[in-house]
């Protein structure tokens, strides 16, 4: 047994996430966390809100709400939609916790100490009238490039040109509206990241296992263009992580947080400090997790991420850890993700295109949605959602394979022998070839989910389904019945053991299916099998159970061309 602490990229608090952010990390973790506990180890597995920023500070002014209050209203919608996806996450935290807040300051010091955070004076704008420096996108002004009147400092939303403040026509607050603005120094902090550019480059070469998509990312920031740049790691928002504490051995930096980037990372280690404290847990509790000098030299430590988040994850997390000269746990494999695409374009919240997990889960029930997903995960490259694909996910695997094998042999049972495993005849060379099959196909399975190949995972799994199905199509218990009642009784007796079995199997992806297989079938302990002949035996003759009602419910075609134009965006 080993312990498995288990990250997945923290969704920002702005918004509600589409079917691709949950795909691209949040959905697979969460099948590999069921799928290690299944197996016997320790795992510890965290998600949380991502809450700093200006995206949020954004999206709370839109919400007309403070940005405190709207992100722990946030915060519970988001936990809410993660249950309902049953994400079964030991802690799902927040970014704004206190302990994160403790947790990035004294890391920012450690950092300081050893020499790889340096002062930096900047030239920024400052709003008279709003009495702050103002963040690129909180100034507007014409473009100088488009005449577009609403370019942010950033960015020209019209013609997409990279822009700064300065450079705007008429610059004017995002705050008030005011354009008595004026331009003043100011003191930043910078994390040194070049020099630990070697260190880093040396730790990536260590990793011979990581999937290509993640070393490439990493490789090309650290070796391309400017390589690996330093990062100022501090913004002037009110809504962040203050950089100006008691202790804080830098002076001026009032009305400064740190940058996102650098505290949200960090909160994988302080959203284990909180499960702590949920739990009523000490601080060795949950250090022996990320504490190398706690016991956590053990642990082995995975995260997941879409391809955008890689460069944070291989450099600027590792070096801020690193870094800081303390004993804290490295990342051992990072999964990452393509994109998941909509009907051939992109998902679009600001043009409504696309499903998003608040609706997916008013139209169907999760494990659909689970299914589909993690079954067309963008592993090695992008895939593409469609009503078509995801219809025919649903009606042929779900409800044709597993879940009409499932209702007919218990439906079958009922009718001969009523609700109870039947006695008589014996096992043969039919069953031992199911047996055979689903050993090579389960081997296959395992070798997968270790290697974090979910796709194919998923396909191994719909493999071991549908040999029970044929099985049972070829082994015709109601036509065997007529002749020898007791042969047909052996058959019945050996599908009715296929189905704890395919419970156990399945629940990584489709766990409320599998608990309702298990009720059914009064099998609610079955454990992973070790031995797949024994586990062939479990369910003896006069084990009780109840046939289930439907375990999935095909989705007709006008459903789907229904669900084709609500979602097909303006
Ligand atoms: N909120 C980021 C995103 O959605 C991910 C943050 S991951 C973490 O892209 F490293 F910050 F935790
Ligand atoms: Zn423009």
């Amino acid at each position: 047994m080993s312990r498995i602490l288990i990250t997945s990229a923290l969704p920002y608090i702005n918004g509600i996430k589409h079917l691709g952010n949950l795909v691209g990390s949040q959905l697979p973790s969460d099948a590999y966390a069921r799928y290690m506990r299944a197996r016997g180890h320790e795992v510890m597995y965290i998600c949380a809100t991502d809450e700093h920023g200006t995206p949020a500070e954004l999206a709370a002014a839109k919400a007309g709400k403070p940005v405190a209050e709207f992100c722990a209203d946030m915060w519970q919608v988001q936990k809410d939609i993660a249950d309902g996806f049953r994400l079964s996450f030991d802690h799902f935290g927040r970014s704004s916790s206190d302990r994160n807040h403790k947790l990035t300051q004294h890391l920012a010091v450690k950092l300081w100490e050893a020499g790889l955070i340096e002062e930096i004076t900047e030239s920024q704008v400052y709003s008279n009238a709003d009495g702050r420096f103002l963040p690129d996108r909180y100034i507007e002004g014409t473009c100088p490039n488009c005449g577009f009147e609403n370019a942010r400092g950033d960015q020209c939303e019209n013609c997409t040109k990279q822009l700064d403040p300065t450079d705007l026509i008429n610059p004017r607050s995002a705050v008030s509206g005011s354009t008595d603005l004026e331009v003043r120094d100011t003191k930043h902090l910078y994390l040194r990241q070049s020099k630990m550019r070697d260190q880093l480059d040396a730790w990536i070469d260590t990793k011979k296992d990581w999937p290509i998509l993640t070393t490439s990312i990493a490789k090309k920031w650290l070796h391309d263009g400017d390589g690996l740049q330093d990062r100022g790691i501090t913004r002037d928002l009110n809504w962040g992580v203050p950089v100006q504490f008691d202790g804080a051995p830098w002076s001026g930096m009032d009305g400064k947080v740190f940058y996102v980037w650098f505290d949200a990372p960090i909160e994988y280690i302080a959203a284990t400090a909180e499960w702590a404290d949920a739990h009523g847990k000490s601080d060795a509790d949950w250090e022996r997790w990320w504490r190398t000098d706690a016991g956590a030299d053990d642990v082995h430590y995975v995260q997941f991420m879409g391809k955008d988040n890689v460069p944070f994850h291989t450099l600027s997390f590792p070096a801020t850890i690193m870094g800081s000269g303390e004993d804290w746990k490295l990342v051992d494999f990072i999964k990452s993700y393509n994109w998941l695409n909509y009907e051939g374009g992109k998902f679009s919240t600001s043009q409504g295109r696309g499903v998003f997990m608040d609706q997916a889960l008013e139209i169907m029930p999760s494990d659909y949605w689970r299914w589909w997903l993690l079954s067309n995960a963008p592993e090695s490259n992008d895939s593409d959602f469609t009503w078509e694909s995801f219809q025919a996910g649903v009606n042929k695997d779900l409800a044709d394979v597993l879940g009409n094998f499932v209702s007919r042999v218990t439906k079958f049972c009922r009718s001969k022998w009523g609700e109870e495993v039947p006695a008589g005849g014996e096992y043969g060379a039919a069953e031992d070839a199911v047996i055979a099959e689903i050993g090579k196909r389960l081997t296959a399975y395992q070798t997968h989910m270790e290697s974090i190949e979910i796709r194919k995972a998923t396909a191994e799994l719909r493999a071991i389904w549908v040999a029970g199905n044929e099985y049972l199509q070829a082994a015709a218990p109601w036509s065997v019945y007529k002749e020898d009642p007791e042969a047909a009784a052996a058959i019945v007796r050996f599908a009715l053991n296929l189905i704890p079995l395919y419970a156990v199997l399945s629940e990584p992806f489709i766990p409320d299916a599998a608990a309702a297989m298990l009720t059914a079938m009064n099998a609610e302990g079955t454990k992973w099998p070790d031995d797949l002949p024994n586990a062939m035996a479990a369910l003896a003759p006069g084990h009780a159970f109840t046939t289930p009602d439907v375990l999935f419910t095909k989705i007709a075609d006008e459903t789907r061309e229904a669900l084709e134009a609500r979602f097909a965006g303006e």
